[in-house]
């Protein structure tokens, strides 16, 4: 048996069913696709389909495909059973790096040997969870951010033993189903994302334990000022548009560039590269637009 096209997986596993996995399990069975789910937890079975109702509405609002309906989930609780005839697993248990070598192992066992397994672990590298999985070549992190029904980013992390190919495919699959899929070109512990917002966590400590400010203004600031920004554009495009007329050239001048030797070349080349075909009226108009988008619509405070 070989693996489908990316775009043709029609059964997907959920191992593990809490918050991520119940989340992935929504987001596949509105997709269209049968979904298996296995969690050993007290009333899995109940709190996943309980999940799925409550995420649908959202997943309506997205918009459904064809033959995507909540009675497509099915559930057991004996792990071999679940991904036997998957076509594709993600593995959502506990982060804690034993357990995740052990379901990989178990997985990578009762699976079809060429089916990719991905993990949504937050932290792990992919070669250690990989450690005793049989054809390690087909395991990768995709890494969700909660709610997995909601949030378009995965990031896509191949370990030492993954084949270009199993990565390619990974990559094909979710963005086919609608997710914002991101390769890394080398694995690192906690990937991307989250050390970006680890930066931003780290510092909210040290200006709370300076006494610069409370942890609710810490929420104020983010939330009315860069947060607003950082919606659609991201870290680089901000430097590019703080730049004014001069774009990052400018902003460079102006303000000068802590990143490494030879990174202030990179970025130059990939604000070019992006979005050199933009004047920066053109660029200021899309970001008006984007903010008034989000202001219109965005909640000020959870209730209102
Ligand atoms: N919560 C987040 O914001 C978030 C975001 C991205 C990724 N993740 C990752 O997703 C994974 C799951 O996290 P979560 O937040 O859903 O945790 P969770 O506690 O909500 O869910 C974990 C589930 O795994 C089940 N489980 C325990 N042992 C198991 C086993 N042996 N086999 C199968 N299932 C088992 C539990 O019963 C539970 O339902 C973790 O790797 C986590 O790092 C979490």
């Amino acid at each position: 048996m070989t693996r489908p096209d990316p775009d043709n997986v029609r059964r997907v596993a959920c191992v593990g069913a809490g918050t991520i996995g119940g989340g992935w399990a929504a987001y596949f069975l509105a997709r269209g696709m049968d979904v298996v789910a296995t969690d050993p937890g007290a009333d899995a079975e109940a709190k996943l389909r309980d999940l799925v109702a409550r995420a649908w509405p959202s997943l309506e609002h997205l918009g459904l495909s064809a033959g995507a309906a909540q009675d497509r989930l099915s559930f057991t609780g004996d792990l071999s059973e679940a991904v036997a005839d998957a076509e594709f697993i993600q593995e959502n248990a506990p982060d804690w790096k034993d357990l995740k070598i052990e379901m990989f192992e178990k997985i990578g066992a009762a699976a079809r040997p060429d089916v990719v397994i991905a993990s949504s672990s937050s932290e792990f590298l992919p070669t250690e969870i990989a450690a005793k999985c049989a054809h390690p070549e087909r395991c990768i992190i995709g890494h969700p951010f909660a709610p997995s029904y909601l949030v378009p980013l995965v990031e896509v992390v191949g370990g030492e033993k993954t084949s270009a190919d199993v990565m390619d495919w990974a990559m094909d699959f979710y963005n086919g189903i609608g997710k914002k899929a991101l390769r890394l070109k080398k694995e690192i512990e906690s990937y991307i994302a989250n050390r970006l917002q680890v930066a931003v966590f780290e510092e909210m400590h040290r200006l709370v334990d300076a006494g610069i400010c409370d942890y609710a203004d810490v929420d104020v600031a983010m939330r009315y000022g860069p947060g607003l920004r950082w919606a659609f554009a991201g870290p680089l495009l901000c430097l590019h548009m703080g730049g004014g007329q001069g774009g990052l050239t400018g902003f460079i001048e102006h303000f000068g560039w802590t990143g490494p030797e030879g990174s202030q070349d990179k970025a130059l080349g990939e604000v070019e590269r992006l979005y050199g075909d933009y004047s920066m009226a053109e660029l200021e108009a899309w970001r008006d637009a984007n903010l008034l988008a989000i202001e219109d619509k965005v909640t000020a405070e959870p209730g209102q």
